[in-house]
């Protein structure tokens, strides 16, 4: 296996295509779990028009499916195919125990400590299980009880809240740039942990994400103890990354002063690229965080365990997080929300193949463009 993990990235920025594809190449390809039914026109015309839960949570259950079995097959077999689910979603535990179903080869958790990930997948043995956490004291937290439970991470995605994309690992937005979430400190109190726990190095492998963005520094982490390093922003801007090319040019253009962090609905801290959307949202949120009151989901779909909108949670976010991210995967650049990292790309402005991505990392040369034939 490749010491290369593509990271999840909901809504449909990393469906089967891209999963597939970074599988086949020999890596670790990873399928996001929410909200899938809208790569496949016929389960969205069946729920377009409702705001029945229950049939868009059976939807995206086949959504799921079909997604899983569809990067399998551009797999052929090599690397691995992971679904990503987040455990802050209402349909976690359905979701994990459908992606062991349909043929996952791991079930990635972040947005939240997946205490019970064990137990939800008692009947796959041969799944891997992968929490992604952002200190030590999250680690050793799962760790411990997984022992009690006689089962081990597989490996852990260890993520860093001060340059990744997407919701961050930080219990607030001033706790971002803490230094106890630096990969130094967070390796090395890590194995210091296994060394306790009587655990061996190579148990677990360490995978650590957030901002990068280039071979040297992929070399440096694994020097320093990684086995592998996890890309979300470089992947979601490649040719078979599963959004819109608006999407990915959003990202790709954006500007250091345009990223930047914010209160999600989830209650979790989040990095994004201010586009016309999100730059109005954020003018009018402390109007709207003082008029939060508890209403109904706006679309009948109570994607969240918690939501600042629906619960009128006046600490989180007052807006609709699945519309938002849906817009943005559809290459809606005024209505968007477009979760990214902080850090500059790989290839910069350019949207290069998975193979060059993958290349590039493994051996420090940037391929060439290949000229398009007119
Ligand atoms: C567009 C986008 C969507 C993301 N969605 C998710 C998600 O659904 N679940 C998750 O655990 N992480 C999500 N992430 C985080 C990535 O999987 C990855 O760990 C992170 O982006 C790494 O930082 P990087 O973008 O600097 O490489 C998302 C990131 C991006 C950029
Ligand atoms: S209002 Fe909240 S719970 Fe309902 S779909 Fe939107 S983000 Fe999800």
């Amino acid at each position: 296996m490749l010491p290369i993990v593509q990271g999840g990235m909901g809504i449909g920025v990393s469906a089967h295509r891209l999963a597939g594809t970074v599988a086949r190449l020999g890596a670790v390809g990873t399928i996001s779990s929410v909200d899938l039914r809208r790569h496949h026109k016929d389960l969205m015309e069946q729920t377009a028009k409702h705001r029945d839960k229950e049939l868009i949570n059976a939807v995206n259950l086949i959504a799921l499916d079909r997604e899983i079995k569809a990067a399998q097959v551009i797999a052929d077999g090599n690397g691995m195919v992971a679904v990503n689910i987040m455990r802050a979603v209402a349909e976690y535990a359905a979701s994990v125990r459908q992606a062991c179903e349909s043929g996952a080869n791991a079930v990635v958790v972040g947005a939240g400590l997946p205490l019970d990930l064990p137990e939800l997948t008692a009947g796959y043995p041969d799944v891997a299980l992968i929490p992604i956490l952002s200190d030590t004291r999250g680690i050793s937290l799962v760790i411990k009880k997984w022992m009690r439970k006689n089962r081990l991470p597989d490996a852990i995605v260890i993520e860093n809240p001060h340059s990744a994309g997407g919701h961050l690992g930080a219990m607030s937005l001033d706790t971002i740039q803490d230094p106890h979430f630096a990969f130094p400190t967070v390796l090395e109190g890590t194995l210091e942990l296994f060394k306790q726990l009587g655990i061996e190095r190579e148990k677990i492998p360490l995978i650590v994400a957030g901002g990068v963005h280039s071979h040297e520094q992929m070399r440096d982490l694994l020097a320093l103890g990684a086995s592998a390093v996890q890309l979300g922003t470089p992947f979601a801007v490649t040719e078979e990354g599963d959004a819109h090319l608006n999407f990915k040019k959003v990202l790709t253009e954006a500007r250091p002063e345009d990223i930047v962090t914010f209160m999600s609905v989830a209650g979790l801290p989040a990095r994004a690229v201010c586009t016309p959307w999100l730059a109005n949202y954020l003018e009018k949120e402390v109007k709207l965080q003082l008029k939060a009151t508890p209403k109904q989901c706006t679309v009948g779909f109570d994607c969240l365990h918690q939501c600042g909108l629906r619960d009128g949670n006046a600490k989180a976010g007052q807006f609709c997080i699945d519309t938002q991210l849906a817009f943005a995967l559809n290459g809606d650049i005024k209505r968007g929300l477009f979760f990214r990292g902080s850090e500059v790309l790989p290839f910069g402005s350019e949207i290069r193949s998975v193979q060059d991505l993958i290349s590039y990392f493994m051996t420090g040369v940037r391929p060439e463009m290949v000229a398009v034939p007119a």
